[in-house]
């Protein structure tokens, strides 16, 4: 089987039998999404689920919720073009938290040529585990200073 047609096929997998998680309070921030059963490194744990936009309405969104007081950012950059934004219609993938030396990592497939997000796992993850990824952001000025707790913490998100 080639690389796509398997990635295609934990998709799929993926859909039919979800991933036993919930979201609970968090040390890192507010709510934090969390393993409630053992997840092998290298499995899909959960697609990132939003609305697809253009990065242009993303800016100006982001600008919007800022204004609003929406202090968590709920968008996902998937390319130049396209922002995800999980801010009003999204699953639990919303909730999974930064960390420096994260459990996961978030990647871009394409499925049926559609890009999707998806959670993979990158260490074997233990029940009771707050799942993590790198959300990679861009270095601004305006710095968010990171509460990972990690001793490799890099001290910022952006
Ligand atoms: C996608 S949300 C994550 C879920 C969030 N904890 C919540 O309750 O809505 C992303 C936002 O969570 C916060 N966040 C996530 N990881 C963080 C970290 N390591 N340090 C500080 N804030 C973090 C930031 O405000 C970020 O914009
Ligand atoms: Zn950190």
């Amino acid at each position: 089987m080639g690389d796509t047609q398997s990635t295609q096929l934990q998709f799929n997998q993926l859909r039919a039998r979800k991933k036993q998680l919930i979201f609970a309070r968090s040390p890192i921030h507010d709510w934090g999404l969390y393993a409630m059963e053992a997840i092998p490194q290298g499995e899909m744990v959960i697609e990132y689920v939003g609305e697809v936009i253009r990065a242009q309405v993303a800016d100006k969104r982001e600008k919007w919720y800022e204004k609003i007081g929406i202090g968590s950012s709920y968008l996902f950059r998937v390319d130049e073009d396209s922002v995800v934004d999980a801010t009003k219609r999204g699953n639990l993938g919303r909730l999974i938290n930064h960390s420096c030396t994260p459990n996961c990592t978030a990647k871009i497939i394409v499925v049926n040529s559609q890009k999707k997000i998806v959670i993979y796992a990158k260490t074997s993850i233990e029940p009771g585990e707050e799942i993590t990824y790198d959300y990679h952001f861009p270095l601004e000025q305006e710095k968010i200073p990171c509460l990972c707790g990690s001793p490799r913490c890099r001290g910022f998100l952006n």
